[in-house]
């Protein structure tokens, strides 16, 4: 989980301002007697880790995808709780989960800084939704197509940095590849995303 931790703080470490540079300094002071490991949860969408780790190993972000590989086994999958079948349609069973590193409630407590990984199988449509929380996502593998309020339908490539500000519309939809995404949310953090009434 640190190595993972580490391998995520050297990618916003870039960053000199801003909510990165901040998730930055917070994970550089965690320390392995701070993590708090909740028990496994696997969730159905997790048998495409493996596909997801081999497609990031050969992008930018290949450090965060072995480390994540490494931590996996043991993670807590998680689902919004705000999301059904209803809303998101057939791959909410099994083509989308995400496991959190730094939060409310996640192995590095936190009330204003929400760090993790967002997971969704091949041929998923993850609906038009939005949240109060400002978000910064990473792609670590997977060719998907990002979707934002305002532009069109975009593919976004591994290393691709995605900014949606609080409460701007936003859908992502993945073809034959998995996509393994990184999130920094800052803020709001303890609200949820909801879908939203007009599906992109
Ligand atoms: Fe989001």
């Amino acid at each position: 989980m640190l190595t993972l931790l580490r391998a995520i703080e050297a990618v916003y470490r870039e960053a000199s301002e801003g909510p990165l540079a901040v998730a930055s300094a917070r994970i550089a002071v965690v320390k392995d007697r701070d993590l708090q490991l909740g028990r496994a949860g696997r969730k159905p969408v997790a048998k495409f880790v493996g596909q997801a780790v081999e497609l990031g190993r050969r992008g930018p972000l290949a450090e965060v995808a072995e480390a994540f590989a490494a931590v996996e086994p043991l993670a807590t999958w998680l689902q919004n709780p705000n999301y059904s079948v209803e809303g998101m349609g057939p791959g909410y069973d099994d083509r989308y989960g995400y496991v959190e590193l730094i939060g409310p409630g996640r192995p590095v407590e936190s009330t204003d800084l929400l760090v993790g990984l967002l997971l969704l199988g091949p041929e998923m449509h993850y609906p038009d939704h939005a949240h109060p929380a400002e978000e910064i996502y990473h792609v670590v593998a997977g060719n998907a197509e990002w979707w934002r309020e305002g532009e069109g339908w975009r593919m976004r490539p591994p290393g691709s940095v995605i900014h949606h500000t609080p409460m701007v519309r936003h859908a992502m939809r993945t073809s034959d590849e998995p996509l393994l995404a990184l999130y920094c949310w800052t803020g709001n953090v303890e609200v949820y995303a909801t879908m939203t009434e007009t599906r992109a």
